[in-house]
C-alpha cells in the first residue's frame, strides 16, 4: 500500500474498511485527463510567478506527461488506499521525478483541484451533448423532409383531433431539442469559470496568478469568492436539470414511437436492427430501444434529485459529501448521450405506414372544426356553428358515416348555408393547407420551417 500524502499527524494506519469506504478512485479515474492538464497549467503558473523554478516546472510537466500516457494506455496501477485520482497522480509523480513532485501541490488543495476537474469534464461533456443534439436535430429535419406529404392525425387527450403533417409533428421535437441545446449552451457559461488557486477555502498566501491559469486552460473567467469556489456545484445541478428536461423530450418521442408501432396504431414499424424479440413468443418484435430511453429517464431525474439533496443544507465550504456528485454526473452524462445517439441512428430507419396514418386522419370527425369554420365564413357566429356541427356529428355517428360522407341534402338539414363546395374544404389536405397561421401545419409553413432549420443546422 502506498504512503498517504496527508498522514503526518496520524498515529494509526487508516482502517482498510475506511479506505474502501472513502475511495472515489473507482469512479473519479475518468477525471485524469483534466487533472493532468490542470496540474500542468498550475505548474506553469507557479513558475511564471517565481514560486517554483522553470527547471522544476519542466521536470514536473514531463513527469505528468508520462503519467498521462500510462493512464491513456492502461498501464497505470491503481490502489484504493490512495483514495482518488488526485492522490494517485501525485503519488506516481513522486515515484517518477522524485522530491520535486512534492512542490506540485503548492498553492492549491484537492478542494479547488476537484472543482476544476469537474468543470473541465463537464464543459467537454456539454460540448458533446450540444453536438449530438445538433445531429439529432439534423436527423429530425431530414425525417420531416422525407415525409413532407404524409398526413397523420394530431391528438389532444390522445384522442384524434385535427389532421397535421407528419413533418410538422417531427418538427415539434426539433423545437424541443433546439431549446435543450440552448439550455446546455447557457449552463456552459457558469461551468466555464476557473477555481484553481482558491486552495482549501480561504485563498492562498502565495503570489499566484489565477488569470494566467485560466488563460492556459481556456477559461474566460476566474471564480470571485474562494469559499464559493470550493463549495459550488450549482453548475452540476443546472446540467442535471437541463439533462433531465432533455430526457423528458426524448421520452415523449420514445413513447410515441412505442405507441405508434403497436398493432392498435400501426403508424410505423421499427427497423429490425433496432427492435428485439421475445424469448418465448416467436411473433414478437418489441420496441426495447425507445422503451429503455423512456425507462432511463427516471434515473436521470433521480440523479438531479440526489444532487439537490446532497447539496441541501451543506455548510460551507467543501464537505466530503460532495465526492458523490461524480457518480450522479457521470451517470447522467453517459445515459443522455447513449439515448440521444441510439435515437440518431434509429430514426432515419423508421418505416412509416403512410396509408394507415392517412386513413386514421380521415376517420373520427377530424374535419368537424373545419365544417364549423366553413359556416363561420358564411356568416354564422362560431358558437352556433359549433352547435350545428355537433348535431351533424351525432347524426353521422348514428348512421355510421363521417361528415364528408353525408350528402349535401343531409348536411343542409343542419344548415342551409352549406353548399357543394364544402366537400373540397373537408379533405385533410385542404384542412392542413388552410392552417397558415404562424407555426401552423400548412405545407408552406412546414416547408419554410424545414428550409430554415436546414440552413441553421447546415443540414
Ligand atoms: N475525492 C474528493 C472528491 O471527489 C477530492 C476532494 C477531497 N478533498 C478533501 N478535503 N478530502 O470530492
Amino acid at each position: 500500500m502506498s504512503e498517504k500524502t496527508w498522514n503526518g499527524r496520524f498515529a494509526q494506519k487508516t482502517d482498510r474498511l475506511v479506505e474502501i469506504f472513502t475511495a472515489s478512485i473507482g469512479f473519479d479515474r475518468r477525471l485524469y485527463p483534466y487533472d493532468v492538464q490542470g496540474s500542468i497549467a498550475h505548474c506553469r503558473m507557479l513558475a511564471s510567478c517565481g514560486i517554483i523554478t522553470d527547471a522544476e516546472a519542466t521536470t514536473l510537466i514531463q513527469g505528468l506527461g508520462k503519467i498521462k500516457r500510462e493512464l491513456d494506455h492502461g498501464d497505470f496501477v491503481f490502489d484504493e488506499g490512495l483514495e482518488d485520482i488526485h492522490m494517485h497522480i501525485e503519488t506516481r509523480l513522486v515515484q517518477e521525478v522524485g522530491k520535486v513532485a512534492l512542490k506540485l501541490h503548492t498553492a492549491r488543495s484537492r478542494n479547488d483541484q476537484v472543482a476544476l476537474d469537474m468543470r473541465m469534464f463537464l464543459r467537454e461533456a456539454v460540448g458533446q451533448d450540444i453536438s449530438v443534439l445538433q445531429e439529432l436535430r439534423k436527423v429530425l429535419v431530414h425525417l420531416a423532409e422525407k415525409n413532407l406529404d404524409v398526413i397523420v392525425p394530431g391528438y389532444t387527450h390522445l384522442q384524434r383531433a385535427q389532421p397535421v403533417l407528419l413533418a410538422h409533428h417531427f418538427m415539434a421535437y426539433l423545437e424541443m431539442f433546439t431549446r435543450d441545446a440552448e439550455r446546455f449552451a447557457d449552463c456552459l457559461k457558469r461551468i466555464d469559470v476557473m477555481p484553481l488557486g482558491t486552495a482549501a477555502l480561504a485563498g492562498t498566501t502565495y503570489p499566484i496568478d489565477p488569470a494566467y491559469t485560466a488563460e492556459l486552460l481556456d477559461f474566460p473567467a476566474v471564480t470571485a469568492n474562494s469559499m464559493d469556489a470550493v463549495s459550488d456545484r450549482d453548475f452540476v445541478v443546472e446540467y442535471l436539470a437541463a439533462a433531465g428536461l432533455c430526457m423528458v423530450h426524448l421520452s415523449r418521442l420514445a413513447e410515441e414511437l412505442i405507441l405508434w408501432s403497436t398493432a392498435e396504431f400501426g403508424f410505423i414499424e421499427l427497423p429490425d436492427a433496432f427492435a428485439t424479440g421475445s424469448s418465448i413468443m416467436p411473433q414478437k418484435k418489441n420496441p426495447d430501444v425507445p422503451e429503455l430511453v423512456r425507462g432511463k429517464t427516471g434515473r436521470v431525474f433521480g440523479n438531479l434529485m440526489a444532487m439537490l439533496t446532497l447539496l441541501k443544507s451543506l455548510p460551507l465550504t467543501y464537505n466530503r459529501d460532495m465526492q458523490e456528485d461524480k457518480v450522479l454526473l457521470f451517470d447522467t452524462v453517459d445515459t443522455l448521450q447513449a439515448c440521444m445517439t441510439v435515437l440518431c441512428r434509429m430514426l432515419p430507419e423508421l418505416i412509416v405506414n403512410r396509408q394507415v396514418m392517412r386513413k386514421a386522419a380521415e376517420a373520427g370527425f377530424l374535419n368537424a372544426t373545419d365544417l364549423a369554420d366553413y359556416l363561420v365564413n358564411n356568416g354564422m357566429p362560431f358558437r352556433s356553428a359549433h352547435h350545428c356541427v355537433g348535431q351533424a356529428v351525432a347524426y353521422a355517428l348514428e348512421n355510421g358515416k363521417e361528415l364528408h360522407e353525408l350528402t349535401l341534402e343531409e348536411l343542409n338539414s343542419f344548415s342551409k348555408q352549406i353548399r357543394a363546395d364544402v366537400f373540397a374544404v373537408l379533405t385533410p389536405e385542404a384542412m392542413i393547407d388552410r392552417r397558415k397561421s404562424a407555426g401552423g401545419t400548412a405545407s408552406e409553413n412546414v416547408k419554410a420551417a424545414i428550409a430554415q432549420a436546414k440552413k441553421k443546422l447546415g443540414a
